[in-house]
C-alpha cells in the first residue's frame, strides 16, 4: 500500500510521540516549589552538593540568596560545581568545604572549621549518598553504605546541634527514599557481613535515616529546631553509577525505559527546598514528604524502641561523647 508522504508522516509521529513524553515527564516530575521563597541571611550546610540532587539543591539555595557551605569529599569536583553555580546565582557567598561522610575524623574537622568560621547553621541538608556494589568499608570500618548514608550523618548533625539551636528557627532536612520500606535493621550485624546484596544494605540505611529522623525530632521538640525527611522520587541522577547493571551494555535497555517516569535532579531537589524553606514547615517534627505532601513511611520506620536502640549504638560507633573537642593540629 501507498502512503503519500511517508518519511514526512513517520518524522510526525515520531517528533509527537517524543513531544508526548516529554510532557508526560513534565507532569510526572510535577511543580517546582514556590519560585518567590527566598533564603536571604540564612546558612546553608548541604552534604555531597557537587552532583545530583545535592549540586541542584545548592543552586536554588543560592539563587534564593542564602550563604551555602558545600560539604563534599572531592574538592576537585565540588570547585567545579561551586564555580558554575556562582556564575549563574550570582551568589558569591558559595563555599566548598572537605567532608568526608565515610571518615569520621574528616567529619570532625569539617565541624571544627565550621564552628570557627560561621556562627549560624539554619539548615542543614543531610542530601549525600551511596548505593555501593562492592563490599566496602569506611574509614573507621563501618559497612560504607550504612557509614556514609546513617553514621556519617548522625555524627555530622550531632556535632552541628549546638549551633543549630543557637541558630533556631533553623531545620534539619534528611534525604531518605523509598527504598526504605524494603528496609530491616540487622541489630545482630549492622554491617551485615558477607553479604552481598546491596539494595538491602542501602534500604538499610535509608531506614536508619528515618529512624534518625523520628529520634532526633523527639530530642529537638520545644528547641525551634525543625527536622523533615523527604523522598526526592525516582531522579535522574549518578546514585546507581557503580551498579554493575548501570556500567554495562544493559544501561542502554534500561535506561529508556526509565527515563519518561525519572525526574530531573532540579525537580527532585524541589523536595528538599520545600522543606527547608516553606514557613508552613517551620515546626515539622520528623514528619515524611514525598512531593511536597505529608506521607506516613512504613510502619518500621516509626518504631520507637529501634529508633531508639540505632540512636545508642550510633552513638557508640561514632564515639559521639567520647571527643568533643577536635585536637587543633588535625583541624585544617
Ligand atoms: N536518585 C534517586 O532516584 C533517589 C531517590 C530517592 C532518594 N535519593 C537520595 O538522594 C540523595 C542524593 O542522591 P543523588 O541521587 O543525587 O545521587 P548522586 O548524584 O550520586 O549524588 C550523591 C552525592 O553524595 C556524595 N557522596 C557520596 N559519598 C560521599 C562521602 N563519603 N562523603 C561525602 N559525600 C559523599 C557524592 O559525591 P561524589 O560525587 O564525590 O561521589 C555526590 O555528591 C541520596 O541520599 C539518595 O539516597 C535518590
Amino acid at each position: 500500500m501507498w502512503i503519500p508522504n511517508l518519511p514526512i508522516t513517520i518524522v510526525s509521529a515520531v517528533a509527537a510521540s517524543a513531544g508526548a513524553l516529554c510532557i508526560f515527564k513534565d507532569i510526572h516530575g510535577g511543580p517546582p516549589f514556590d519560585r518567590e521563597a527566598r533564603a536571604d541571611n540564612k546558612t546553608v550546610v548541604i552534604t555531597g552538593a557537587n552532583t545530583g540532587i545535592g549540586k541542584e539543591a545548592a543552586w536554588e539555595f543560592a539563587k534564593r540568596g542564602a550563604k551555602v557551605f558545600m560539604a563534599c569529599r572531592d574538592m576537585e569536583k565540588c570547585e567545579k560545581t561551586r564555580k558554575d553555580i556562582v556564575l549563574e546565582t550570582h551568589n558569591k557567598y558559595v563555599y566548598c568545604r572537605p567532608c568526608d561522610l565515610a571518615s569520621t575524623k574528616s567529619i570532625r574537622e569539617f565541624v571544627h572549621r565550621y564552628k570557627q568560621e560561621e556562627p549560624h547553621l539554619h539548615i542543614l541538608v543531610n542530601n549525600a549518598g551511596v548505593l555501593e556494589p562492592k563490599e566496602k568499608i569506611t574509614q573507621d570500618g563501618f559497612e560504607m553504605t550504612l557509614g556514609v548514608n546513617h553514621l556519617g550523618h548522625f555524627l555530622l548533625t550531632n556535632l552541628l546541634l549546638d549551633t543549630l539551636k543557637e541558630s533556631a528557627p533553623s531545620r534539619v532536612v534528611v534525604v531518605a527514599d523509598s527504598a526504605h520500606k524494603r528496609g530491616t535493621i540487622h541489630t545482630e550485624d549492622l554491617n551485615m557481613t558477607g553479604s552481598k546484596d546491596k539494595a538491602a544494605m542501602y534500604a538499610q540505611s535509608k531506614l536508619a535515616n528515618l529512624l534518625f529522623v523520628r529520634e532526633l525530632a523527639r530530642r529537638l521538640l520545644e528547641t525551634g529546631v525543625a527536622v523533615v525527611a523527604v523522598d526526592p522520587g525516582l531522579t535522574d541522577t549518578t546514585l546507581t553509577r557503580n551498579m554493575p547493571m548501570m556500567r554495562s551494555i544493559t544501561r542502554f535497555f534500561i535506561y529508556p525505559l526509565f527515563w519518561p517516569v525519572m525526574k530531573t535532579p532540579k525537580i527532585g531537589a524541589q523536595v528538599i527546598v520545600h522543606a527547608a524553606l516553606d514557613p508552613k514547615l517551620a515546626t515539622c517534627a520528623g514528619d515524611y514528604y514525598v512531593d511536597m505532601k505529608k506521607t506516613d513511611p512504613s510502619a518500621s520506620a516509626q518504631d520507637f524502641e529501634m529508633a531508639q536502640w540505632l540512636w545508642k549504638v550510633s552513638e557508640k560507633w561514632t564515639k559521639l561523647n567520647e571527643h568533643k573537642q577536635i585536637p587543633q593540629a588535625s583541624a585544617a
